[in-house]
């Protein structure tokens, strides 16, 4: 079975494969065509779900034995737990004006190029410093009994969108993604 830190990573490449979806409906966008908004919101939906239930929840729980093992390692990292709650108000912000556009209000369409990107730039640079920094330092100072803790703390979970037995919530963003992927060079 999987433990926390293989967890983390297989979400960190999903969550990658959404927000590369994102920039290419803002491609769409910026080429002054309409992007499928169906799918964006789609994909903020997932993202105030899962991440924001477990895949951040999960990564504070390998952070806070992090410094219970390796003080220094954990402070190299820094304030994740802050990270995640700026990461948090971000991807509201982003669903709240995906939900103006696709009510049809009025919204500039420099100010909503803008905030996605910004939103796609955050959340990726969060990712790399978590692969570079973060998951190296946690898997050489936790223990396998550690990873068994976070795995009790944080509960048993469903992936809403990648899990095999994802359920029919996200189904019609789980097949752009599979056709995408078969477009993909
Ligand atoms: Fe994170
Ligand atoms: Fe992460």
């Amino acid at each position: 079975m999987a433990n926390a830190i293989d967890t983390i990573h297989t979400d960190h490449a999903n969550l990658t494969k959404l927000l590369d979806a994102i920039e290419r409906q803002l491609a769409v966008f910026d080429a002054g065509e309409i992007p499928d908004y169906d799918i964006i919101r789609g994909i903020v939906d997932y993202c105030l779900n899962y991440p924001e239930l477990y895949h951040h929840p999960m990564e504070d729980s390998i952070l806070r034995r992090l410094r219970a093992r390796d003080p220094a390692a954990a402070e190299a990292v820094g304030d994740l737990e802050a990270e995640h709650q700026t990461l948090k108000a971000e991807t509201r912000r982003f669903a709240a004006a995906v939900d103006d556009v696709l009510q049809e209000f009025e919204v500039r369409r420099d100010n909503f190029d803008a905030m996605a990107r910004d939103f796609v730039e955050h959340y990726r640079a969060h990712i790399r410093k978590e692969e570079e920094v973060f998951l190296p330092a946690a898997a050489k100072a936790l223990s396998a009994s550690d990873l068994a803790e976070i795995e009790a703390e944080i509960g048993p979970r469903e992936d809403p969108l990648f899990a095999d037995a994802a359920g029919a919530r996200f189904e019609v963003l789980r097949e752009k993604l599979i056709e995408w992927s078969r477009e993909a060079p």
